[in-house]
């Protein structure tokens, strides 16, 4: 007979204890704006435990079945209240010394009140957790999410009491399905780190909205969509501009609604990050925005912003403070911008994954224009159908969350990967599918060159807009003069960005321009790689690698120290590298 679960049998005898949990998938059609909502933060102290032998699923302490079927007191394992205090949101690997290296499941678990104040649907929405989380409420599973940087929600009406316990399994343990998969140059952090919010909502909501310029070359006319939580439901939303005097009716037939209309907004740019609020309102259900209009496009081989060529320069960041982890904040993003305009640059790669929600509403407000990127990183499972609908999902929770941020410009689908037919399949696939869902923006990946042939071939580019490289000559590749014959080669029909180039050098360490880790030898790199770019007139954009140092466990000898040193300031941003001031030079040209 089958032991009742939670029982000391169940939980060491049931190796198939996670097939009750692969129901409840949350994915990019589950995600609703939170735009403006008044939403009710469960940020704050959670009780945490590590978790490394899945016990909380194996032996179902999500139930808190303190007694057996017999009424018999039972011995616990776990006692949720005397669990240590952890702050939410956070990357566990930096609350304990112990923790810095753990990799596996730990639960995150909290109480709340709820009381209701006319809302007909109250939603659970979780920022990201890397890389699967597992929610229960009041002793019931809820659902489960799969993918380390993107937002998911839950409805979670009908789990809800006055007083409510909320268990979160968070596991990141790399896998070889995953996106990415197992192994990344970056350190693989842990934990429930950007908010978890409920969202109260009428029983029509709005789920989805965008409001933009329409991409015509024009400059004159809006297109307002809407996507409503019932696709039965029908009416007129309106959005509403005060600004430019506009309020427009968006008619809405089976959850959807879109409607173009005339208008002149003054154009969002770096030198000129003008953003407008607009609101979205639909029965008793509003959202409000900040957003910026504009248009980007490709003519040939240049980037058009507004109509008028523009040249990206830029930086790559990794989301990652030496203090916070991925769990980065407001002011840290700022930062990092902060740096990026000291550098006369307009342009930040946000590798490799999606950063923070903030960071495009930082970056729509101070004028910087993004890549946005989803981990299809190195070599992915590219035949792997879960796999292709993990990256899938990804992106389209991406685009979703960010639709309406006029700073992103670019959806990359990937970096770095091997030019075989299944990375090709898989990957124009996503390239494709960004495209049909959001035409205002363009796509790309960060490609490889034909390092035998010396040639820019990637089969990707005939999918993308513009063409990511990313090459390492003068480091990696020692010969650094193959570049300029890389691009007299190559005779792309798009836009080239260079996505990453540079050299590791610990801040402080001097030498000759050929001394290995020292800055003399980044710069001298940084003075070659900066000189080829000059001469090249379809090189459109520049990411050099990276802006400050970062954790890195695949780096170990004695100038690394698990950090990768390609920053162009050191990890706690303190320390100006020569190469710093190379591409300050360059980018003031
Ligand atoms: C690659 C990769 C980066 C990595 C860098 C490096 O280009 O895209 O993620 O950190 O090279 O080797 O430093």
């Amino acid at each position: 007979m089958k032991n009742e679960t939670g029982t000391f049998q169940t939980s060491i005898h049931d190796e198939d204890f996670l097939e009750q949990f692969s129901g409840g998938r949350a994915g990019w059609e589950g995600l609703i704006s939170g735009a403006g909502r008044d939403t009710e933060k469960l940020n704050g102290t959670w009780n945490f435990s590590l978790d490394p032998y899945q016990t909380c699923l194996r032996a179902g302490w999500y139930l808190e079945a303190s007694h057996d079927a017999s009424g018999r007191e039972y011995p616990l394992d776990y006692d949720f209240d005397q669990w240590e205090p952890v702050p939410v949101p956070s990357c566990w690997n930096l609350l304990k010394k112990e923790y810095l290296w753990y990799e596996g499941p730990a639960v995150y678990t909290r109480k709340f009140t709820y009381v209701n104040r006319g809302e007909k649907t109250v939603v659970l929405k979780i920022g990201a957790a890397n890389y699967d989380a597992k929610v229960f409420v009041n002793q019931r599973y809820v659902g489960h999410h799969r993918g380390g940087s993107t937002p998911f929600c839950f409805d979670i009406t009908s789990f809800l009491g006055h007083d409510n316990r909320i268990v979160i399994v968070v596991d990141n343990t790399r896998n070889p399905n995953h996106v990415p998969m197992t192994n990344t140059d970056w350190f693989n952090y842990g934990g429930l780190y950007r908010d978890v919010e409920l969202l109260r909502l009428p029983k029509v909501a709005i789920t989805d909205f965008s409001v933009a310029l329409v991409p015509d070359g024009a400059f004159d006319k809006l297109r307002a969509s809407v996507t409503l939580s019932d696709p039965s439901c029908g009416g007129q939303a309106v959005v509403t501009i005060a600004e430019l005097g506009l309020r427009q009716e968006i008619p809405v037939r089976n959850g959807q609604g879109e409607v173009t209309f005339g208008a002149k907004p003054e154009l969002w740019g770096p030198e000129s990050p003008r953003l407008y609020d607009v609101e979205v309102r639909f029965g008793e259900d509003v959202v409000t925005d900040r957003i910026g209009f504009r248009e980007i496009r490709v003519a040939g081989t240049e980037i058009r912003l507004n109509g008028r060529a523009i040249v990206l320069k830029g930086i790559c960041i990794h989301e990652e403070s030496e203090a916070n982890g991925k769990s980065v904040t407001d002011e840290e993003i700022r930062e990092n911008f902060r740096l990026l305009k000291d550098l006369n640059a307009n342009y930040a790669r946000l590798a490799h994954y999606p950063h923070s929600e903030n960071a495009a509403r930082i970056a729509d407000e101070m004028g910087i224009l993004l890549w946005e990127e989803i981990p299809v990183y190195w070599a992915i499972h590219f035949r792997n159908k879960d796999t292709y609908a993990d990256a899938e999902n990804q992106l389209l929770e991406l685009i979703r969350r960010d639709k309406n941020r006029a700073s992103v410009i670019l959806w990359s689908v990937g970096n770095e990967n091997p030019d075989t037919d299944d990375r090709l399949n898989f990957m124009k696939s996503l390239a494709l599918r960004a495209k049909a869902v959001d035409g205002s923006r363009l796509v790309t990946a960060a490609c490889l060159v034909d390092r035998v042939n010396l040639i820019i071939n990637d089969r990707l580019a005939d999918s993308l807009d513009v063409i990511g490289i990313n090459e390492y000559y003068g480091w990696y590749e020692p010969n650094i003069e193959h570049l300029q014959v890389i691009f007299d080669h190559s005779k792309p029909t798009k836009p080239v960005i260079i996505s990453e180039f540079g050299a590791d050098a610990r801040a402080g360490e001097r030498g000759s321009k050929d001394d290995l880790w020292t800055e003399d030898k980044q710069l001298e790199v940084y003075r070659i790689q900066t000189q080829t770019f000059a001469k090249i007139p379809y090189i459109k954009g520049t990411t050099p690698w990276i802006l400050f140092d970062f954790r890195c466990p695949r780096r170990t000898n004695g100038f690394q120290d698990f950090y990768n040193r390609k920053g162009l300031l050191s990890q706690d941003k303190k320390t100006k590298k020569l190469a710093y001031f190379c591409m300050k030079a360059y980018y003031s040209r």
